[in-house]
């Protein structure tokens, strides 16, 4: 694991204990409720996995759901197919986000993995995965 962070080179996050979970002591109720979120209700942990909260594998999110198909250049425009998953430790300080930088803020990311999980969070419930997510 050493030597995984040294290749990384993450930026500290010192309210996050071995596990890479927050430590109740240092955190803020936001950040511990986001914390629960991210775990619970949206599903965020069964792909970005602690500590460095990527599981390393391809994913293919289906985002053709979400365009109406449309031919580009005579080829059918299609989603993005399989996309490798990104580590989320240190994740503030590298916006814009995903493969093609098309979110500009972490708040983006969450609307739209709420639409692509269809997990039905709530204003409050985002706010405090925003706030969990900055403490990584
Ligand atoms: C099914 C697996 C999966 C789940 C569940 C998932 N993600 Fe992701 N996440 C990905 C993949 C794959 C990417 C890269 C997508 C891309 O680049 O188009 C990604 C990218 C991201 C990014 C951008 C990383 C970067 O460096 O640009 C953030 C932030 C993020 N996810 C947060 C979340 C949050 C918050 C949740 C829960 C609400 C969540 N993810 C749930 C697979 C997942």
């Amino acid at each position: 694991m050493a030597e995984m962070q040294e290749i990384f080179d993450f930026p500290p996050a010192p309210k996050l204990d071995v596990f890479g979970k927050l430590d109740p002591k240092k955190a803020t109720e936001s950040e511990m409720r986001g914390q629960a979120v991210f775990f619970g209700k949206g599903r965020c942990a069964e792909c970005h996995t602690p500590p460095f909260y990527t599981d390393n594998l391809m994913h293919n999110l289906h985002t053709e759901r979400f365009f109406k198909p449309k031919m580009i250049n005579g080829m059918m425009a299609v989603g993005d197919g399989m996309i490798k998953n990104f580590p989320l430790r240190g994740i503030k300080e590298s916006p814009p986000y995903l493969h093609d930088g098309r979110l500009l803020t972490l708040e983006d990311t969450v609307e739209f993995f709420n639409l692509v999980l269809e997990t039905k969070l709530t204003e409050p419930e985002k706010k405090d995965l925003v706030a969990f997510m900055r403490a990584l």
